[in-house]
């Protein structure tokens, strides 16, 4: 199991985005519409690492365009942080659900195998893209990175080092975690207090854009 012999040798952002709709690197591609890879500008200095996919994004092939995408547009903009600044991706590029409810899919969160074997994807675009940041939205995304005890609420709101097991070629300077933007349509009575907090961590990730930009 692994996407390693379908990530194409030279990679471009749009050749990734066709490459993944052959990738049969894990069981996910079967049940999903199509693989979705990131969105946003090639220049981005800040990529924004979700988990995977949902219903929506599943159809559109688009990442972070259904609910939980619009509370993150409008916690970029609370933050002033513009679209054209970031890069929206996943840590799994395949929508992983099972059972309905109505007409929407209900969204399973991936295990630990299929990020790992859907890895080779998102290595391919921090290759391309060499931001100077990356904030990970949610548990499954700081994981992916920092293995599996790791916990947003134990980091959050402080400047990480990129994990030295997963190499890259020039690693971000910093690494940031803040709960994934879903967080604030499930907290019913918090959800103010939520999303203020995911606003929070976004103006420190702008401070320390501005930091490192010097
Ligand atoms: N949640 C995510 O983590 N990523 C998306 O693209 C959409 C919802
Ligand atoms: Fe390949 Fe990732 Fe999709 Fe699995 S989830 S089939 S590894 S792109």
């Amino acid at each position: 199991m692994g996407a390693e012999e379908w990530v194409p040798d030279r990679p471009t952002l749009p050749r990734l985005r066709a490459a993944v709709q052959e990738c049969r690197g894990c069981e996910l591609y079967r049940d999903a519409t199509q693989g979705v890879m990131g969105d946003g500008s090639p220049d981005a200095d800040l990529v924004l690492l979700g988990e995977q996919p949902g219903d929506q994004e599943d159809r559109a092939g688009e990442p972070f365009v259904g609910p939980a995408g619009q509370v993150l547009d409008d916690a970029l903009d609370d933050a002033g942080l513009a679209r054209d600044r970031v890069f929206l991706t996943n840590v799994v590029k395949h929508f992983r659900w099972s059972g309905t409810r109505g007409k929407r899919r209900i969204h399973q969160s991936p295990k630990q195998q299929h990020v790992a074997a859907c890895r080779p994807w998102l290595e391919a675009e921090l290759r391309l893209l060499r931001p100077r940041g990356v904030v990970l939205l949610g548990g499954t995304a700081g994981k992916a990175l920092y293995g599996p005890s790791f916990k947003v609420g134990e980091c959050r709101g402080r400047r990480l080092a990129w994990p030295e097991d997963r190499p890259v070629d020039v690693p971000p300077a910093w690494v940031l975690a803040t709960t994934h933007p879903s967080a604030v349509l499930r907290a019913r009575d918090q959800r103010q207090a939520t999303y203020d907090g995911l606003v929070a961590d976004l103006r420190l990730a702008v401070e320390l854009l501005g930091q490192s930009a010097e």
